[in-house]
């Protein structure tokens, strides 16, 4: 019978991905054994099909630019104080009835931060010197205190990082929160290809697998059962955010009140484009359906144009903010979302056993192609300079540095 060995070979000589095995006269036993395992996890058929995709990308660009068209998003400072109010009454409502659960997606590599550990483990430094989950987790105990219950609050992880970040909020006994009332999950991981298309190795043992995608959280919602405990909790809408935005206004009551009241399935924030050429991600219309075009796939006649007041007509920028009703996170979970390509560095081993950097192709599902399969979304704009201050690189735009600054301004140390 063949054995474990040779069906792995034949199946890597199938798909052109015997250097896999390049080191195993180098291995222990346990360490082939090890190496042998993950293969397991592996569909090479939908790796090649991925792959087929990244090459003839160009090609679908191409195609998708005739759907894009502007899309109509709410401007919050546009209501009136009334309004505002009547938004405000409505989400504290359902806070205080215990209808809102958080999801943070902390599952990210935070490639271009390079912080050693999870991103939300990442202190922000001087003079605030508390890490992303910490900021969080403030705000949302501080929402709990007033509407006198806990938010449940979930956090999606991703590999290695799933036991350290429960060890990081287990040494710090949740930083006050109530543990009951806190669930991570797992998102799901995908081998990492070369630009030739051959899987890259980690270690001389380790297939090199990435985190899914944001839009992974659905369906690990689903399979880790944090979405039956939500359900059991009676939970109606679900808040999802990203671990990096040092300024998001958790659990936001004024935006909850303004889904509600636009009865829609789900609603996303944005903030005003700093300027046509910011490397962002922006709302629109694709094939009439609401979508978010990312700035390497937005065609540049469509960059510049604005309307008659001189606004953007491609100005809403996606800060990864949105509220979905609990009812269609079943439905999306079901759907299923497509993979984008993106291009990563990486660390891995090369074919003489170095260690070397490279570009590589990762699969990422993303969470607002789930707009595509719900009837009603609304968009609300709100004002950038309290509510977005992204933490992605070391120094820069869009680092510590920044996002700390705009924390001082708005005198929230
Ligand atoms: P980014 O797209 O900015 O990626 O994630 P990143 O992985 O954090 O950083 P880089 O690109 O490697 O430097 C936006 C948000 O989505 C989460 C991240 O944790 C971040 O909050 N995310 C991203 C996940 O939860 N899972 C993923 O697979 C990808």
């Amino acid at each position: 019978m063949e054995n474990k060995l040779d069906k792995v070979k034949r199946i890597l000589a199938q798909y052109k991905q015997l250097h896999l095995l390049d080191f195993v006269g180098a291995l222990t036993i346990e360490e082939i054994e090890n190496l042998l395992n993950q293969f397991e996890s592996i569909d090479f058929e939908k790796m090649r099909s991925l792959y087929q995709g990244s090459v003839s990308n160009g090609k679908e660009k191409l195609s998708n630019h005739r759907d894009i068209s502007p899309i109509h998003c709410d401007v919050l400072n546009n209501y009136n104080e009334l309004k505002q109010k009547k938004f405000l009454e409505i989400g504290e409502s359902v806070l205080g009835m215990g209808k809102i659960a958080v999801v943070t997606m902390a599952g990210g590599q935070g490639t271009r931060l390079g912080h050693k550990g999870p991103k939300g483990t990442f202190n922000i430094g001087y003079p605030i010197n508390k890490t992303l989950f910490q900021l969080q987790n403030e705000r949302l105990k501080s929402l709990s205190e007033k509407y006198k219950r806990w938010i449940p609050w979930y956090i999606m992880t991703s590999g290695e990082a799933h036991e350290d970040t429960i060890k990081y909020f287990e040494c710090n006994n949740y930083f006050g929160y109530e543990k009951r009332e806190v669930f991570f999950f797992q998102q799901g991981a995908l081998p990492m290809l070369s630009f030739d298309g051959k899987i890259l190795l980690k270690e001389k043992n380790e297939i090199y697998f990435g985190p899914d995608g944001n839009g992974s959280v659905f369906h690990s919602l689903k399979r880790s059962g944090a979405l039956e405990d939500m359900t059991n909790k009676g939970i109606e809408w679900v808040f999802f955010t990203g671990i990096d935005n040092a300024l998001v206004k958790m659990a936001d009551p004024i935006f909850v009140g303004y889904a509600i009241n636009s009865d829609v399935n789900a609603a996303s924030k944005s903030v005003p484009k700093k300027h046509p050429e910011e490397r962002a991600g922006v709302f629109c219309l694709k094939e009439s359906k609401p979508s978010i075009v990312e700035y390497s796939e937005i065609p540049e006649e469509l960059i510049r144009m604005s309307n008659a007041n001189g606004q953007l007509l491609f100005g809403d920028v996606n800060i990864l903010v949105h509220l979905f009703r609990i009812s269609e996170l079943h439905k999306i979970a079901e759907e299923g979302l497509p993979y984008h390509t993106v291009v990563k560095n990486a660390a891995c081993i090369d074919r003489n056993g170095k260690k070397v950097e490279v570009s590589s192709y990762k699969y990422e599902s993303f969470i607002f192609d789930a707009f595509k399969v719900l009837d009603r979304v609304a968009i609300l704009q709100v004002v950038r300079e309290m509510e977005f201050a992204p933490i992605k690189n070391k120094v820069g735009e869009d680092s510590p540095e920044t996002a700390v600054r705009q924390l001082i301004q708005l005198e929230r140390i």
